[in-house]
């Protein structure tokens, strides 16, 4: 049968799932150790219970010791023995978490946006995605934040998972040994639609990821596909809503073509020349109730092109 929750290829099984990081083996190890020791000694308990139950039941015949008897011994190598296997799974498990906690100095780093419900991943040139494409044998750090409420970023094939708080950055990092598809969850819960919050893991060798990304990073050809990637990547979506609601600056819904009160009392209808003028040269004409804000938007001269300016406005228009 197939699970509706289980997105990638793996075969959906009763074991731990296949070991694609670097982590897995000794986190696997680790848990089995502590599992088999747990087993052993409370399979020794037990068995230790009953004898003495039996061998020690009232009888005809039987007199009980009438006060506890004491073994040196006895109390020394039930002390000594836990103590060393304790100390060996304390031991052990900092190290592992250590190893966890520090990446390596050179890693590629991936911007992670956790909300409600769904994950964006961001490039380090720029690409977004909605699954995690990552190359193989290399060490990956993701830079996480929420934009909501708590997350947490588990991918079970890597043995590795970390809360994403609120109001900070949560870092964690792992490196892939297999190529293939593994699932990545939300494991905080974070509402109602909470068990969606779901995406793949991609391993791919280093050329594969290369062309991928190539491919994610280039723009959608028609104008205002290609508007709208540009609003979500140059950061025009940070101030400027496409819903009406306002954030920092005007929403650009509906605004296009409009007749506009400026903050020198002139009337100005928003066209062409208005938006690439306000992209340019930002400072140089404020709406009125916006004038007090116009210097939080920086000139964007020199880092769009003009053909990028044409399809931002292409995309402004289609606003209606
Ligand atoms: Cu996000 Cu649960």
């Amino acid at each position: 049968m197939i699970q509706p929750w289980l997105l990638a290829d793996e075969p959906a099984s009763f074991w731990f799932p296949e070991q694609a990081s670097t982590f897995a083996p000794e986190v696997d190890f680790f848990f089995h150790a502590v599992l088999w020791i747990c087993i052993v000694f409370f399979t020794l308990i037990v068995a230790g219970m009953i004898y003495f139950v039996w061998k020690f039941r009232q009888r005809p015949g039987y007199q009980g010791s009438p006060e506890a008897l004491h073994n040196n011994t006895l109390e020394i190598t039930w002390t000594v023995i836990p103590t060393l296997i304790v100390v060996w799974i304390f031991v052990r498990g900092v190290y592992g978490y250590l190893d966890m906690m520090s990446p390596p100095t050179e890693t590629y780093d991936i911007e992670v946006k956790a909300t409600q419900w769904n994950w964006s991943f961001k490039y380090p040139n720029g690409a977004l995605s909605n699954d995690l494409h990552i190359p193989i044998n290399k060490p990956i750090k993701l830079i996480m934040r929420s934009e909501d409420v708590i997350h947490s970023l588990f991918i079970p094939a890597f043995r590795c998972k970390t809360d994403i708080v609120p109001g900070r950055l949560n870092t964690m990092w792992f490196q892939a040994i297999k190529e293939g598809s593994f699932d990545l969850y939300c494991t905080e819960y974070c509402g109602t639609k909470h068990s969606l919050m779901q995406a793949m893991t991609v391993v791919q060798s280093q050329e594969q990821f290369d062309a991928w990304l190539a491919e994610a990073s280039k723009p959608p050809e028609d104008p205002i596909e290609w508007g709208k990637w540009l609003y979500e990547r140059q950061g025009c979506k940070g101030c400027h809503s496409i819903d009406g609601s306002l954030v920092v600056g005007p929403s650009f819904k509906g605004s296009f073509g409009t007749s506009m009160d400026m903050s020198d009392g002139q009337k100005v209808t928003m066209d062409e020349q208005y938006i690439r003028n306000s992209i340019l040269n930002p400072q140089s004409q404020a709406r009125v109730n916006f004038a007090a804000k116009i210097n939080q938007m920086n000139s964007y001269a020199g880092k769009l092109k003009e053909e990028e300016i044409s399809a931002l406005t292409a995309f402004i228009k289609s606003l209606k």
